[in-house]
Parts: structure tokens; sequence; C-alpha cells
């Protein structure tokens, strides 16, 4: 059986003294788990985050990197920028990015790719919206993020990637997927994989469920076999929550 991992996408949210009452609560209510505990903050805290967290069981992520390692990129950050100062984990490909900031399947590649080679573990994000649910395009949708989005990426890049699956039309709107639906999804994404890189490969695949998951949801989500884990927006802005969600699946 394979852990879970947790990780928490804090988003554009915290100052820096909520970032640090946050980190010192969460230490203590996740430190017993088995499953591996990520957060990933805004660029600003992640100095900080990785100086509270050293020694604990809290690993530290970032929620974007650029492709390139230097050069006149006004407001991007290098991958090496990232490692250098002791961050193991980045998003690439959140939906929000890809709907606000212009992200693309080749630009989650390029992203994806530079990460890699920082030696950084990128969390990917794929994931429909409503309408192309709603229309019958879910399955070819997932699909071409996967295609595309890992074109080169070969089976031992693979192994360092963790893949969220986060339908759009439940992030942040309080409407999760049934367990069933995030369930059938991953399922669908993983045969995607199977496909290109054989069962074996797609089967150690971690793919995390995200979207308005909480302390409420998680352990029937936690506990369906294609679940490897959660992205966790809202609810990871709050130690007991977020901490609940860790422990819900032993
Ligand atoms: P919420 O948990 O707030 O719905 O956000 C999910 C998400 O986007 C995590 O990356």
């Amino acid at each position: 059986m394979k852990n879970k991992i947790i990780a928490g996408n804090w988003k554009m949210n915290n100052n820096r003294a909520q970032a640090i009452e946050l980190i010192n609560q969460l230490i203590p209510l996740v430190k017993d788990t088995n499953n591996t505990v990520i957060i990933c903050v805004p660029f600003t805290d992640l100095c900080k985050a990785v100086k509270l967290t050293k020694g604990t069981n809290i690993h530290v992520g970032a929620q974007n990197c650029h492709w390139k390692e230097s050069g006149a990129y006004t407001g991007e950050i290098a991958p090496s920028m990232l490692t250098e100062i002791g961050v193991e984990y980045v998003i690439i490909g959140h939906s929000e990015r890809r709907s606000y900031f212009g992200e693309t399947d080749q630009t989650v590649l390029l992203r994806t790719k530079a990460a890699l080679a920082a030696g950084l573990k990128p969390i990917v994000c794929i994931g429909e919206t409503l309408e192309e649910r709603n229309s019958g395009n879910m399955e070819s949708v997932l699909t071409r993020q996967v295609v595309e989005g890992f074109k080169d990426i070969s089976a031992e890049e693979l192994d360092n990637i963790i893949v969220a699956y986060e339908p759009v039309w439940a992030i942040g709107t309080g409407v999760t997927a049934t367990d069933e639906q995030a369930n059938d999804a991953i399922g669908f994404v993983r045969s995607v994989f199977a496909q290109k890189y054989g069962q074996e490969v797609a089967n150690k695949l971690y793919i995390q469920y995200g979207g308005s998951m909480n302390d409420k949801n998680a352990q029937g989500l936690l506990s369906m076999p294609q679940i490897d884990g959660g992205l966790i927006g809202g609810a990871s802005l709050v130690a007991d929550k977020f901490s609940k969600v860790v422990n819900a699946h032993k």
C-alpha cells in the first residue's frame, strides 16, 4: 500500500506573521503521520517555511517556477533559486495559472522539465472545467493535458513527479467531486499514463485529488483506491483542518 501525499496550496495567502503562526501550529499536529506532508507557500514565505520546518516531517514547496536558469524574465523565479534555499517541491500548471496567466500544456512541460533538472519534485496539475465535463469532453481534455504536458518526460523522470487531478469546477467552490467521481477520473488519468509508460509505472505514480477537499470529506476521498493524496487549498490555511486531512488516512 502506498502512503498518501498531502500538500497544502496556500495560494496568495498569509502574511509573514500568519505564515509563522500556521506552521508552528501545524508541526505538532502532523508529526505522527505516515503520510507525506507538503506546504506550498508564497515565494516570500519560502525561506521562513524551510527554516521553521527543519527537522520536522513537513516539506516545503513553491507554487510555480520558470524554465530558464536566469535572464531577462521579470517577475519569474528559476528552479535553482528554489533548491538553493531548501525548497523540495513545486506546483506546476495549476488551473489558476492556466486560466489567469496563460499557462499552456507546453509551458507546463517546459517548467516541469526545468524543475526536474534542478532536483525539484513537481506537482503537476490537470483537470477539466465544468463546461468540458458537461459537454462530454472530460476524457479528451485530461488525455490532452497528459499527452501534451508530459510529452518528453521519461519514466525515470515520472518517478519524481506527483500529478494532481483538480477538476476546475471543484476548486474553491465548496463543491467537491464525489468519492466515486474523483476515483473514476483519477483511474482514467492513470490509464492514460499506463498507455504511455506501462501499467507498472502508472501504478507507482502518485495522483492526488484537489478541489474543496477538507477535514470533513478527506477520509472518504483518501480511502478510494485510485486517490493517492490531496492538494488542499482553503482548508490548508487552518492548522486544525489541514492536520485533520493529513491524519485522515492512517
Ligand atoms: P480548494 O481546496 O480551496 O478548493 O483549492 C484546491 C486547489 O486549487 C489546490 O491547489
